[in-house]
């Protein structure tokens, strides 16, 4: 089957992580078609699979729009949506992975009566999207995909709460190629050692930085914790979110929490970093859509602490394969921080089961199987 994908975003964020894997098989027989360079371009011709950069212009559409402005861009990228439909005579299916990609693969698409497929990241809630947006997601899925994949249950019935079809929403978990994460747990100590952290607790968070990720929530757990726990936090403000950067570093100096954080940026080995923490926390104050930081920090057999909201619930089962605490509360984290530090066996034994669990669920192979299954359908109606 030869594949159409298309994103709006040059950036690595979560879902673009994802698409590089949906991709990989098809790399024969597929082209990713981006609205905008970045690293994403770089990183999917690391791995042979043929990219294209459509525009160079960005699309305004915010994630706050109102109607108008949303159809002011609408005509605005009457280029890109013509570009899109030559390329898609080339492909039997259209899958979309972003908003703006939906909206522009569903124009192609009725152009060239090729399948729209629409893989839905985000949980369309008012905490992520204006009324606009959600509405103008919802009718053009409704009327042109045939096959709307959500990433947890929580992002499908959002999908189907905000007016989405239900018959043709199926949830598909992001996959994990679980060889990679097992192969670092041999240089931990190198790793603390390199990061000047050796001898401490060390609490992981990996996410971009961004209010809704919550960082400023792990940071006020930490001063609630003893000394020797500190934390890395591994990510960049990917979509200008300068300010919050501002903010949680003066968090820092007013909490004096300067020796024990590290800010690391962004990094291409969160594998060994992972595999270096006590523990992993995932702290997002809006309900996560999946949460890939979640699955991961499982499948490096690492403890890991996650709000309890969205697709996070999905993923862990508190007590047994993790922790879930409300989100948006220090002082809860910080206890589930300080239980794991002074009771390791229970904790080693918790995240253990927490890889098993992430071995048997988000394996690659067999979230690939899934998606094939889904996809011939598509083809062949
Ligand atoms: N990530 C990364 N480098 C960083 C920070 C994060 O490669 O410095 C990866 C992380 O391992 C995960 C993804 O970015 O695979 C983030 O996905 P997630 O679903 O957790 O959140 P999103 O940012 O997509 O909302
Ligand atoms: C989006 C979501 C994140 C999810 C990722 C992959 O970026 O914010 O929760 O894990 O997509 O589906």
């Amino acid at each position: 089957m030869k594949i159409l994908f298309l994103d709006q975003s040059g950036k690595l964020g979560g879902a673009e992580l994802c698409l590089l894997d949906i991709a990989k098989p098809y790399k024969d027989s597929c082209l990713v078609g981006l609205f905008a360079d970045g690293s994403f371009k770089e990183l999917l011709q690391q791995h042979n699979i043929p990219v294209q950069i459509l525009t160079t212009q960005s699309i305004q559409v915010r994630k706050e729009s109102t109607f108008l402005q949303s159809l002011g861009s609408i005509s605005s990228i009457a280029p890109l949506i013509a570009q899109v439909a030559r390329l898609a005579r080339d492909y039997d299916v259209i899958y979309t992975n972003t908003q703006k990609a939906l909206i522009v693969g569903a124009l192609a698409s009725v152009l060239t009566r090729r399948p729209l497929v629409y893989h839905l990241h985000d949980i369309l809630s008012t905490d992520h999207f204006s009324s606009t947006n959600r509405y103008l997601a919802v009718t053009v899925a409704n009327r042109c995909a045939s096959l709307v994949i959500a990433n947890s249950q929580a992002t499908q019935a959002a999908f189907i709460a905000a007016g989405g079809r239900a018959d043709m929403t199926h949830v598909v978990y992001n996959g994990f190629d679980i060889r990679n994460y097992q192969q670092h747990q041999l240089h931990s100590e190198q790793v603390c050692n390199q990061l000047g952290l050796a001898g401490k607790f060390l609490v992981g968070h990996f996410s971009r930085l961004s209010p809704w990720k919550g960082q400023h929530i792990l940071l006020a757990a930490l001063a609630q914790c003893p000394e020797n726990v500190v934390a890395i936090f591994v990510g960049d403000a990917l979509f200008g979110e300068e300010d919050y950067v501002q903010q949680i570093h003066q968090q820092v100096t007013e909490l004096q929490l300067e020796k024990r954080v590290k800010f690391l940026g962004f990094r291409s080995d969160v594998i060994p970093l992972m595999n270096a923490c006590d523990l992993v926390t995932h702290t997002s104050i809006a309900p996560e859509p999946f949460g890939r930081v979640i699955v991961e920090a499982m499948l490096c057999g690492r403890p890991v602490v996650a709000a309890q909201a969205g697709g996070a619930v999905e993923l862990v089962e508190t007590g047994k394969t993790g922790w879930l605490v409300p989100p948006g509360e220090p002082t809860q984290l910080a206890s589930v921080i300080v239980s794991c530090l002074n009771q390791p066996e229970k904790t080693a034994a918790i995240a253990y089961q927490g890889q098993l669990a992430a071995n048997q669920r988000f394996d690659l192979q067999v979230i690939e199987q899934q998606l094939t299954q889904l996809l011939n359908q598509v083809n062949i109606k």
